[in-house]
């Protein structure tokens, strides 16, 4: 009988046995030979008596060999069990063995889950994988893609797919390009996500759409951006944003509890977008942790300190406060790191104050009464033992910074339990917002946007102050998804595409097909989409998407494996009509 590495338990004792996997450890004593032999399911120990032919071949067993051997079912001599694993009840006494297939000596221990070189890891990546991390990982991450397929099948979705090479769709990244060779001059884009595309999909009548769906952005990487991604993608007909919401609160309650066992963590609290900057200083707040930001300017109307009374007299000033648990016993040089760090995520300065047992203390002691700092402390629920961190500034830029400290002290203070999940949706953001690049007015989270239905008539007289029917999903500090109400009426969507500065003639050559689609009685309808990589990061407690990801992208967008992108000969250029101005490649 054929087993998998991890199925062996007690009551399988007496039965014989064939394995197949990789030579994972091996230990040679009291004249027997004990090998661990592995699969994606697990280890199992395997005994080679001396007296056996197949001891002489098991002496020559390495790292990583691929094996297969046939034995006898056991309990293993009462002392020797092992509670660790799964099989650690038993062990089979091996009466054939045949090496498959040999290995190298592995650059780093593929049997331990040890810190090895990124670098490494990603040029071996086949190695890496069969790690125990890496299995555990994508097993975790199909079982939320099938969990996912599973719920929105119940709910009489479709999945659709939607083509890799299309016309460029803008959603504010750069988009990766393909040549056409039988089209010379003119490229295809890969798609930054499905959105117009599953639009249409709406305008042609399937009302509910889904899809797993592979994009593509040329955009700068993070922790949390690959150019490769997957999107749980989703779009539906005659809907509300309260009805989109429902559908991915309740797929995501599914998933935790299909994929993870996880009870489900609803209802997810919901917040405005103005309501969750002035409380945690982003739209995407770790909400594992309160430590919540308050405005303290009231109090300092009549400070003699200037850089606080010049913000509290100011119509967009701010002087926000944080606490810092037990901050009261940071040394001077502790503060001082603060300010630092402060400084380098924007901060024009910071001042902070210890409660500390033995009196107040602050740089700035001698600008602050009693009172002042009675009532900072009592706005920020501090007490005796805590420090206070205060951040003056025009308002946007004073909850930015102040956001991010909460973020450090959150991980100072070991204030994020690993183990829980904190899911909020974020409502009512601005339809536009300044492009710090061009001073204008840029859709927030795209074109395709609709504002809420009685604010058209802002859209030439104060654009700024549109708020649009768009959601995020957010969880522990991540943005997870975003989605919005969109447009379905082309003379909005024209008005829109006019408003931020496209001609007539651009609209036609960019979006002339969708506003023709537009034009053939198109559904209301709305959507969203979710970040499978994320989900997958955060379900499985990773910190990077690479963890999640088979064959991801370094952080300068390579694959050290098959070493791409790498330069083409001549002659393929030729035949696409491209002409290479890169200087040639240094070997
Ligand atoms: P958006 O651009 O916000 O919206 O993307 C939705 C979600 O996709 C994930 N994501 C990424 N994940 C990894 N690497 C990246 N480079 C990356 N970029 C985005 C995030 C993000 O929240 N079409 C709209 C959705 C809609 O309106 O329905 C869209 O793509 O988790
Ligand atoms: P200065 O008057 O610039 O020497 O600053 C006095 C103290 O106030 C120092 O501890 C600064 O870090 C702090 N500080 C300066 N500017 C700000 C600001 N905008 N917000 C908070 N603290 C500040």
């Amino acid at each position: 009988m054929k087993v998998n590495c991890g199925a062996l338990r007690l009551a399988d004792a007496g039965s014989h046995v064939e394995l197949n996997g990789w030579m994972n450890r091996r230990r040679d004593h009291g004249g027997l030979i004990f090998v661990d032999v592995r699969d994606r399911d697990g280890v199992t120990q395997i005994v080679f008596d001396p007296k056996h032919p197949s001891f002489a071949l098991a002496e020559t067993l390495r790292h990583e060999d691929v094996l297969r051997v046939r034995g006898a079912v056991r309990r293993r001599p009462a002392g020797t069990e092992n509670a660790k694993i799964e099989t650690g009840e038993v062990e089979v006494a091996a009466d054939e063995l045949e090496v498959l297939s040999r290995s190298l000596v592995p650059p780093f221990q593929v049997n331990l889950d040890e810190d090895v070189d990124e670098n490494l890891r990603m040029q071996y990546r086949y190695l890496d994988l069969r790690r125990p991390r890496m299995q555990r990982n994508l097993t975790i991450r199909h079982k939320i893609v099938k969990a996912i397929r599973d719920f929105f099948d119940s709910r009489n979705f479709l999945e659709i797919e939607t083509p890799l090479l299309v016309k460029s769709t803008p959603e504010g990244a750069r988009e990766y390009l393909v040549p056409s060779r039988i089209h010379p001059g003119s490229f295809y884009a890969l798609p930054q996500s499905p959105q117009i595309l599953k639009q249409i999909l709406m305008i042609a009548g399937f009302g509910r759409y889904m899809q797993i769906a592979r994009c593509m952005r040329d955009e700068d990487l993070r922790a949390d951006r690959q150019p490769e991604f997957t999107q749980l993608d989703v779009e539906m007909s005659f809907v509300s944003q309260d009805d989109v919401l429902e559908i991915m609160e309740s797929a995501m309650i599914f998933v935790w509890q299909q994929a993870l066992g996880i009870p489900a963590p609803g209802p997810f609290p919901r917040y405005r977008h103005e309501e969750v900057l002035a409380r945690y200083g982003t739209d995407k707040p770790d909400l594992r942790f309160g430590l919540e930001l308050v405005d303290v300017k009231e109090t300092f109307r009549a400070t003699e300190f200037k850089v606080f009374r010049d913000q509290a007299e100011s119509r967009g000033g701010a002087v926000i406060a944080v606490r810092y648990p037990g901050g009261a016993t940071l040394s001077r040089r502790d503060f001082d790191g603060l300010t630092e760090l402060a400084k380098q995520l924007g901060a024009k300065g910071l001042v902070w104050i210890a409660l500390a047992s033995d009196g107040v203390k602050s740089p700035v002691s001698k600008f602050l009464s009693d009172a002042d700092v009675a009532a900072v402390a009592g706005a920020l629920a501090a007490q005796t033992g805590d420090a206070l961190l205060l951040f003056a500034d025009e308002r946007a830029r004073a909850l930015d910074v102040s956001g991010r400290m909460r973020n450090e002290i959150g991980s100072r203070c070991n204030l994020r339990d690993p183990g829980r999940f904190a899911f909020a949706w974020v409502t009512d953001f601005p339809l536009f917002e300044v492009d710090p690049d061009t001073g204008k007015p840029a859709p927030a989270h795209h074109p395709f946007t609709a504002p809420n239905d009685d604010q058209w008539e802002l859209l030439e007289s104060d654009p700024l102050a549109m708020r649009a029917q768009h959601y995020d999903l957010v969880l522990n500090g991540f943005e997870l998804g975003s989605g919005s109400i969109r447009i379905h009426k082309p003379d909005f969507q024209r008005k829109i595409f006019a408003m931020l500065g496209m001609s007539d003639e651009e609209i036609e050559e960019r979006f002339g097909f969708f506003i023709r689609a537009l034009d053939y009685g198109a559904p209301p309808h709305g959507g969203m989409a979710l970040g499978i990589d994320r989900i997958a990061m955060l379900a499985a407690g990773e910190e990077n998407l690479r963890e999640v990801i088979a064959f991801p992208k370094t952080q300068v967008a390579r694959d050290l494996m098959m070493d791409a992108p790498t330069p083409v000969p001549e002659r393929l250029l030729r035949d696409l009509s491209l002409k290479s101005t890169a200087p040639p490649p240094k070997d």
